[in-house]
C-alpha cells in the first residue's frame, strides 16, 4: 500500500503514520524527521533547512525531491509506505507522481485529515517526544502512563521541537493554506483524495482511517 497523509501542522500526521506502521507493516517516510535528523547531524543539507525550519517555511522542493527519491529506492519501501508531510507543494506531488511512475506504480490512496485551526495550535504547544525512541506525547491528549517515563522504552528523557511556538506555528498554517491546501485539489481530482475528520480521539481517528484503507 503506498498511502499519503495530507493535513496541516498539528493535524496528527505523525501519530497516525506509527499507528498504520504497526498494523500494515510498511514504513513512516516523513520528511519533517528525515530533514530534523540532517540538522541535527550537521549535514550540507541540515545546514541549509535549520534556518528555514525555524521559521516554519518550507525547505526548497529541489531538497525534499531528493531525500524523497533516495528513500523510496530502499528495499523496505518494496511493499509500500506511508508519506507523512510529503507531497507539501504542486511541484513535490509532480515529483513523486514522476518517481513513482518511473517504478511502474503508483498511490493507491490520500487520506486528509482535518482538522481545525484552534485545536491545531493546541496540539502542537502540548506536544513532545521521548528522546530515545522518539514515541510522541502530549501535555493533555496523550500523557505517558507512568509520569516522566516512555510508555514504549522506558526512557526518562523528553524534547520539545524548536518550531512548536507560537510566532512559528503561525507561520507554518499559512505556509499549509498556501502551499500545500491545492494538493486536496489536485488529489481529488485524481480519484485519491479520502477525508476523514482528525478532530476525534486518536483511536476513533485510526479506526476511521483504517475503515478507508481496508477497503480500497
Ligand atoms: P513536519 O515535521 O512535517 O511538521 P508539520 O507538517 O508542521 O506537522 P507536525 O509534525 O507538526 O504535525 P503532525 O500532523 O505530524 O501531528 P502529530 O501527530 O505530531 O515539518 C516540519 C518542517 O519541516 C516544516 O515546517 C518545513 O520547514 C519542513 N518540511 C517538512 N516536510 C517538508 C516538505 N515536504 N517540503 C518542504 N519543507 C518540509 O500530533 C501533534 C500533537 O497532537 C501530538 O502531541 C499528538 O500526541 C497530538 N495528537 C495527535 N492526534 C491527536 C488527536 N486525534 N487528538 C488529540 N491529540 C492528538
Ligand atoms: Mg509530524
Amino acid at each position: 500500500m503506498r498511502l499519503v497523509l495530507l493535513g496541516p501542522p498539528g493535524a496528527g500526521k505523525g501519530t497516525q503514520a506509527k499507528l498504520l506502521v504497526e498494523h500494515y507493516g510498511i514504513p513512516q517516510l516523513s520528511t519533517g524527521d528525515m530533514l530534523r535528523e540532517a540538522v541535527a547531524a550537521e549535514t550540507p543539507v541540515g545546514l541549509k533547512a535549520k534556518a528555514v525550519m525555524s521559521t516554519g517555511n518550507l525547505v526548497s522542493d529541489e531538497i525534499v525531491n531528493a531525500i524523497v527519491s533516495d528513500r523510496i529506492d530502499k528495499p523496505d519501501c518494496a511493499n509500500g509506505f506511508i508519506l507523512d508531510g510529503f507531497p507539501r507543494t504542486l511541484q513535490q506531488a509532480d515529483a513523486l507522481a514522476a518517481m513513482l511512475e518511473e517504478k511502474g506504480i503508483g498511490l493507491d490512496c490520500v487520506v486528509e485529515l482535518a482538522v481545525n485551526d484552534d485545536q491545531l495550535v493546541e496540539r502542537v504547544s502540548g506536544r513532545f517526544t521521548c528522546a530515545s525512541c522518539g514515541e510522541g506525547y502530549h501535555d493533555v491528549f496523550k500523557k505517558p502512563k507512568v509520569a516522566d517515563t516512555c510508555d514504549r522504552c522506558g526512557g526518562h528523557e523528553f524534547k520539545r521541537r524548536a518550531d512548536d511556538n507560537a510566532e512559528t506555528m503561525r507561520n507554518r498554517l499559512q505556509a499549509y493554506y498556501k502551499e500545500t491546501s491545492p494538493l486536496i485539489g489536485y488529489y481529488y481530482a485524481k480519484g485519491l483524495l479520502k477525508r476523514v475528520d482528525g478532530m476525534g480521539e486518536i483511536g476513533v481517528v485510526h479506526e476511521a482511517v483504517r475503515a478507508i484503507l481496508d477497503s480500497e
